[in-house]
């Protein structure tokens, strides 16, 4: 199938391409390039030793999209791209639902003109907001906290209504946990801009020496060690989450359906410091400082249903998520070869 990722020069969107190629998908990547870097074009061209097609530009253009879905007879969207830091949502909301809410409307309106009425969105486990029982279930209820976790559920609701309105679009929205990790060759994962919003970079940036320690934020939560718990995802896993989702789509899918993506499992900050020292050889400074506003104690998913209905499941361990995104930052490693 040929299918469009938006905002696949990204974290996660980047990963996905190598599994779908792997999967005889044909992919091609639209991308503003605001969150991402050139660079990752030919690693993954080094990766899968495919010249995979790339648009640099704007989901907000609609005549572009347009021209790329019908130049390349796209099958299947899968909407990646947006903007995805909370705190910066806070600061600047008007950015957001400029990206993410007129973002979407623009590449359903392109999809609409062109008949292509199959698509996989990225939201977000923040949809969710204060946790009223755990593990989170997809029934459960949405109360985002945040301009991006509301950026989030307006989609989702608005994919709804769509799919409400003709019964031919498939639409499957998968809510990630907490991506982590990298490829095993080391060419791609996650390289934020800045001071990183979330852990595992952050505890490479200190293994690095970018940052001289962690602040590890609560020590006081109703918690195994009393640091906020996780679901945190190998991205490869979350990657194939999306093949599976595909595969749903084409065969089985009603025209609007909602998926957890994430292991089920939580493990603290504390477990997760430590496994990155066990994987990387490297000691992670630490102190503790006040709890964040608008943090939770814990958060980890139900992921069942992926399970029954998409035939998914996360496999790798603790121990091979950071060791892979050990591996894509550690200034010694030698071993980037696909
Ligand atoms: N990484 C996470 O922790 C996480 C968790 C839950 C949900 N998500 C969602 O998954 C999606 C992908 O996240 P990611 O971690 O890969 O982020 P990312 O920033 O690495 O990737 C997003 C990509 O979209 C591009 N982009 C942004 N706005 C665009 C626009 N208007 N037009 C074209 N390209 C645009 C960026 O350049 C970037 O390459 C996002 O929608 C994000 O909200 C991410």
């Amino acid at each position: 199938m040929n299918i469009l990722l938006t905002g696949g020069a990204g974290y996660i969107g980047s990963h996905t391409a190598v599994v779908l190629v792997e999967a005889a998908h044909r992919v091609v990547l639209l991308d503003n390039l605001s969150n991402s870097r050139q660079e990752v074009l030919s690693n993954l061209e080094r990766i899968t030793g495919e010249n995979i097609p790339f648009v640099k530009g704007d989901v907000r253009d609609t005549t572009l999209v347009r021209q790329v879905l019908e130049q390349h007879d796209i099958h299947a969207v899968i909407h990646f791209a947006g903007l995805k830091a909370v705190g910066e949502s806070v600061q600047a909301p008007m950015d957001y639902y400029a990206n993410n809410v007129q973002g979407t409307i623009s590449l359903l309106q392109a999809m609409e003109d062109c008949g292509v009425r199959r698509l996989i969105f990225s939201s977000s486990a923040t949809v969710y907001g204060i946790p009223q029982y755990l593990p989170i279930d997809e029934a459960h209820p949405t109360h985002p906290t945040n301009p991006y976790g509301r950026n989030k559920r307006h989609i989702e609701e608005m994919l709804g209504d769509i799919a409400g309105s003709d019964r031919t679009w498939r639409i499957v929205s998968l809510r990630y946990f907490n991506p982590v990790g990298a490829h095993d060759s080391g060419l791609i994962g996650e390289m934020p801009r800045g001071i990183p919003n979330n852990l595992m970079p952050y505890i490479v940036d200190v293994a690095t020496g970018n940052l001289s320690h962690l602040s590890v934020f609560g020590n006081d939560y109703d918690t195994i060690d009393g640091t906020g718990v996780r679901d945190y995802i190998h991205v490869m896993d979350l990657a194939e989450g999306h093949r599976s989702a595909l595969d749903y789509l084409d065969t089985r899918a009603p025209t609007m359906s909602l998926f957890n993506l994430g292991t089920g499992n939580g493990f603290s900050v504390l477990r997760m410091v430590q496994a990155f020292e066990a994987a990387s050889g490297k000691k992670i400074p630490y102190r503790f400082a006040p709890r964040r506003p608008g943090d939770v104690a814990a958060c980890y998913a139900k992921a069942d249903k992926a399970a029954i209905e998409l035939g998914w499941k996360a496999t790798r361990t603790l121990e091979e998520m950071c060791a892979s995104a050990w591996n894509y930052r550690s200034p010694s490693t030698k071993t980037k070869t696909p």
